[in-house]
Order: structure tokens, then sequence, then C-alpha cells
């Protein structure tokens, strides 16, 4: 899968490309590409944003200017998905992030500022996604949260099994996961619960799906 993020803050993302389980599947599973778009705007001394029609505070982020990162990155064959990161998006989700994984090629859009020029939204993205109900200042945090999210996805990412059980997947049901302990066995007078001591693997597993359920519906 390859994966392009367009951004004015592309060196935030070296901390992630150094992380598991990203750093394990690039150059393999994934390509991921950082452009900037003062690198290919058409305007004078790398400008990228301008005041917003109507008036108010803030910059907004041309359309004209992403359209050139763009084309610059694709010519004329765009990936089917191109994503814009922002909070009136769709909220992302497990199922959204497996359907993306799927994919062969992503691209996502971030801002800074005020936001996007809607026409980046409505005629140059095919998708628009929130990762949650509250504001970040730029879109650097959202696409490196879709990125992690699908990279666990790719092949090679996680150790056999360990993302089959996990929170929101079909084993669960799509349920939250249950409770891990580890050693020790008690500490300050807290036990960890005595089934998980037992061996009785059975138990355990009955447990472990109750737990599931019981978080799962809080
Ligand atoms: C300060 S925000 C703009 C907020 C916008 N004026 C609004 O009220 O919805 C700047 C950029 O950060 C990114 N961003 C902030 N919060 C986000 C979120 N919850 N999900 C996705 N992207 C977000 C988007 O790329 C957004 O354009």
């Amino acid at each position: 899968m390859r994966i392009d993020v367009f951004t004015q803050v592309p060196h935030a993302f070296g901390w992630l490309t150094e992380q598991q389980p990203l750093a394990g599947v690039l150059g393999g599973a994934l390509e991921l590409r950082l452009f900037n778009y003062r690198d290919t705007t058409p305007l004078r001394a790398g400008q990228v944003d301008d005041d917003p029609y109507g008036g108010g505070p803030g910059m907004v982020l041309r359309v004209d200017v992403v359209d050139a990162a763009l084309e610059a990155a694709y010519g004329t064959e765009r990936p089917g998905r191109i994503v814009a990161l922002t909070p009136s998006g769709r909220p992302l989700e497990q199922g959204l992030v497996e359907e993306l994984a799927r994919e062969p090629q992503l691209a996502l859009l971030s801002s800074r500022f005020e936001g996007f020029d809607e026409r980046i939204v409505d005629e140059l993205s095919t998708d628009a996604i929130s990762i949650g109900p509250y504001v970040l200042s730029g879109g650097e945090l959202p696409a490196m949260v879709v990125l992690d999210a699908i990279a666990r996805r790719l092949p090679g990412a996680l150790t056999e099994g360990s993302g089959e059980h996990e929170s929101f997947s079909a084993a669960l049901d799509g349920g939250v996961e249950y409770p891990h302990y580890t050693r020790p066995a008690e500490y300050r007078g807290w036990d960890v619960p005595p089934v998980l001591l037992s061996g009785d693997h059975g138990a355990i597993d009955q447990w472990r799906r109750e737990q599931s359920r019981v978080r799962s519906i809080r």
C-alpha cells in the first residue's frame, strides 16, 4: 500500500516513522511519501493560504495550492481515495480503518489555521474524515492517527495473532478488549483475578469474553 501525506509540516512525521509498527512495515507493506504544499505552490514566496472571503479571523488553505500539489504528485492519475482531514468529516472508527487499509493507494490532506477552502473537500477529495469531536491545530496529528491505525492492519505489522483479539475486532464481536494483568499477582492488596492464574484455558476464555461483553455495553 502507498500512503501520501500532504502537509505544511512534513518533518512532524519523523517521530512516527521511527515507531513500531509503522517502522516495521515501511519499505515493505507500506510506502509513505510526504509532500509539502509549499514545494509546489503556484504562488510567490511559498504562500499556501489566504484570507477568508466574507471576513473573519485565520487563514484558509487555497484550492489552487492543493490542486497543484496533487497535480505534481499524480498528474492525471489521482488515487481512488483522497481524504481531507477535517473536524466536520466522517468519524474515524475501526471499520473505516479496515476499509482504508484495503486500498492500494491513499492520499491524506491536512490543513492548518482556519482549515480548507471548502472546494478542496468538495471537489478534490473523495472523503472527509474526522478523528473525533474536538479541534486540533493542524491535520498532522490526525494524519498520524490514520497512518498508525492503518499500519497495524498491514501484513507483517504485528506479531502473529496479536491483532485478532483487539478492541473492535470481529473476534470480540466489535466490542472492546478484556483487561490484561501481569506480574506481580498481588500488589498492595490488589489481586489479579484468580481465574487468570488457574491454568484453566476454557475458564479464562469464558471470563475474557464476558469481560469484553460487559465493558462494551458500559
Ligand atoms: C484549527 S483546525 C480548523 C478547524 C475549523 N476551523 C473548524 O472549526 O472545524 C486546522 C486543521 O486541523 C485539522 N484538524 C483539526 N481537528 C481535527 C479533527 N478532529 N479531525 C481531523 N482533522 C482535524 C484539519 O486539517 C483542520 O483543517
